[in-house]
């Protein structure tokens, strides 16, 4: 753990008349000793064996309080975990008796002699389980007012009452320890990216809006009434901005906002380890993210990741596994089989094929765990979710097709696609007929659901992959284009010239860090030349005039003398999630907000004064939850 105790240091018995050397910025601070002139010489955590027979000090909480008539144990909490102490009336009479007004939570400095427990009373599960403190002096250095919940990992406690109690919640130790990790992943992500030469650049809070992707949050100006600051929703044009004057590489932990639908993976709030560096390629960003990635598990779990990271194409992994963020241990693969069905007389999949679309196929082997009820779930979930049906298909012993299909399709179909998707006896084959998109959805999604219910994950805990050739624009159901991640992105070089003839064909430099099914990051090199970023804001729909009033301070930037560059960004709270483990970003997050973006600690947003609002020049139209009524 990350807590270094104190040199042992022994407390003599009259120590009460020599406060001595208790120095604070060079100040004697006796007066104000906090613990009564008694000074902590080790963690509750930490006390050993080899500590035996030495007099200690440990100031904690009081976890537990068990009167065993006459003797009193306490387990006593800090942040490194849990010492026993014991409080024994012929031993310090007056300790004991203040201990018996002690409460659970309340904060306590005891000093005494450290002894081996009793064989038959270690405690092997506890680090401090053979040894014990025997108390001869106790200062009550506070009171505490009752917990909600008991303090202790094993209390299942309803997520919004930890978030009530954040305080309780975050003393409970799997808290402490998250809290721990994030720490140490935040340094050794910190000093990593100093080792490789960036500098750590702090760029404005209240910053202008710019479209990128998200609601900005607001800052109304006093001083300009009716006039507003946007927070950042990420650095990217400053860190850009910092490229054109030289600085030749970035990074930031940067706070980013961003006014959307929260989710597991959501915050309002969050953080980035963010990047730019000059003069590079795809190649040498990449290089260094698998550095940056490699060190941060190896610093704080101790685990190698492989190196190089696999990389997939935007084409090849919508295909396989139906999303941008596939988790590659599931072992399942959609395969496409639109070809093999053009001319089919089933209409459902020549149809689909005839509007454009695509007809694709999840093989699940050895499915015989799933019963005919679960197949008619599995029908409903994909209608759910946006399907006109699923059709499926079981493999029977003897190789013969059992599916509400198989007569509409011909020998000759059934046998391709029996080849195509590796069919055998006791294989599932589930179909997906319609837009791509949609496709992609319900099979990527089934491919996740079934591949955990049915344990298809290969054995690896860890296996991060880069995601390249995204397209640099998409278009909507209604034909209108936009971008995919944000207009700054630059397209592939030899793509370039489609951007006039073919803008949905131009390849990005986009690229996206993808462990597990999490999209742990992205980033792309830019537009560095002025009039390709002003042709893509022109194929976005932007006259000049537009993209000069939006985007004048970039496009003015970019004519000054811009080198090459490129970034990324790591979704920080992401990675500690996924290296410390628990439900959702909320886990990771000291203060976080819920679903419904508020902070039940601080119980905010809230409302403010009449006269705070007259100041900033605004008037509130509706209240608080107006919405909902
Ligand atoms: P992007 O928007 O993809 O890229 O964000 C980078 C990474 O940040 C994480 N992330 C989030 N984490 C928690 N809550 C959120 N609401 C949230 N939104 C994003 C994700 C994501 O991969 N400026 C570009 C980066 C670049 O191109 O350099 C950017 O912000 O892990
Ligand atoms: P229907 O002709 O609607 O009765 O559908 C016949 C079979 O095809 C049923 O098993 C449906 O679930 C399935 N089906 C219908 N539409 C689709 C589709 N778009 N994709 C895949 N299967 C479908």
């Amino acid at each position: 753990m990350g807590g270094r105790p104190a040199p042992w240091r022994p407390v003599g018995a009259g120590h009460a008349a020599v406060p001595g050397g208790a120095r604070l910025a060079g100040r004697a601070v006796n007066h104000l000793d906090p613990l009564g002139n008694l000074r902590r010489t080790h963690y509750c955590g930490n006390v050993r064996i080899e500590h035996v027979g030495h007099e200690l000090v440990l100031c904690g909480w009081v976890n537990r309080r068990r009167d065993h008539g006459g003797v009193i144990f306490v387990d006593l909490r800090d942040r490194t975990g849990l010492a026993q102490v014991v409080f024994k009336p012929d031993h310090a009479p007056a300790a004991h008796q203040a201990a018996e007004s002690v409460r659970s939570e309340y904060v306590l400095a005891v000093r005494g002699h450290l002894e081996r427990r009793t064989d038959d009373t270690v405690n092997t599960a506890m680090p401090t389980g053979e040894v014990e403190l025997v108390v001869s002096e106790v200062r009550i250095l506070n009171t505490a007012t009752a917990a909600p919940f008991p303090v202790e990992d094993e209390q299942v406690v309803d997520e919004a009452v930890r978030l009530r109690h954040r305080i309780h919640d975050l003393r409970r130790p799997v808290m402490q320890r998250r809290l721990e990790l994030r720490h140490r992943l935040l340094q050794a992500i910190r000093a990593r990216c100093t080792e490789l030469g960036l500098y750590e650049i702090e760029t404005p809070m209240l910053g202008r809006a710019t479209p990128e992707g998200a609601r900005d949050f607001l800052v109304p100006s006093r001083i300009h009434g009716g006039e507003f600051y946007a927070l950042p929703q990420s650095p990217q044009l400053m860190k850009q901005l910092l490229m054109v004057a030289g600085f030749d590489r970035y990074f930031q932990i940067a706070r980013c906002f961003r006014d959307e639908d929260q989710r597991a993976d959501r915050q309002l709030e969050f953080t980035q380890i963010d990047l730019e560096l000059s003069f590079v390629g795809v190649e040498e960003v990449l290089q260094l993210i698998e550095v940056i990635t490699v060190h941060a598990f190896r610093d704080t779990i101790g685990v190698e990741l492989e190196r190089p990271f696999r990389r997939y194409s935007y084409p090849d992994v919508m295909s396989r596994y139906g999303t941008d963020r596939p988790d590659t241990r599931i072992q399942l693969e959609i395969v496409d089989v639109s070809d093999l069905v053009a001319g089919s007389g089933f209409k459902v999949f020549s149809g689909a094929l005839e509007a454009g679309g695509v007809v694709r196929a999840l093989p699940i082997s050895q499915a015989g765990s799933l019963s005919r009820s679960d197949l008619d779930r599995l029908v409903a979930q994909a209608q759910e979710w946006g399907a006109k049906g699923l059709a499926w298909v079981r493999v029977a012993p003897d190789g013969a097709w059992q599916s509400p299909i198989a007569k509409f399709l011909s020998d000759e179909e059934r046998a391709q696609i029996s080849e195509r998707a590796g069919l055998e006896p006791g294989h599932l084959l589930l179909f997906a007929a319609d837009r791509e998109a949609l496709v992609c959805e319900i099979l990527g999604r089934l491919r996740v659901q079934l591949g955990e219910r049915l344990e298809r994950r290969d054995g690896r805990p860890w296996d991060p992959i880069f995601v390249l050739d995204f397209p640099l624009f998409k278009q909507n159901e209604q034909g209108e284009l936009s971008y995919m991640h944000m207009p700054f992105v630059a397209p592939q070089e030899e793509d370039i010239e489609l951007l006039k003839t073919d803008p949905l064909k131009v390849r990005a430099t986009h690229y996206d860090l993808v462990i597990d099914g999490i999209e742990m990051g992205s980033g792309s090199l830019r537009n560095h030349r002025a009039d390709v970023q002003l042709q893509i804001l022109e194929t976005l729909g932007y006259s000049e005039k537009e993209a000069r009033e939006h985007f004048g301070f970039l496009l003015d930037a970019l004519e000054m003398g811009a080198p090459p560059h490129g970034g990324f960004a790591f979704g920080f709270d992401r990675l500690c999630l996924l290296l410390a483990g628990g439900e959702s970003l909320r886990d990771v997050i000291a203060f976080p907000k819920t679903q419904r973006a508020q902070d039940l600690y601080l119980q905010c947003p809230s409302p403010v004064s009449a006269q705070q609002l007259e100041e900033l020049a605004l008037r509130v139209r509706r209240g608080r939850g107006s919405e909902e009524k």
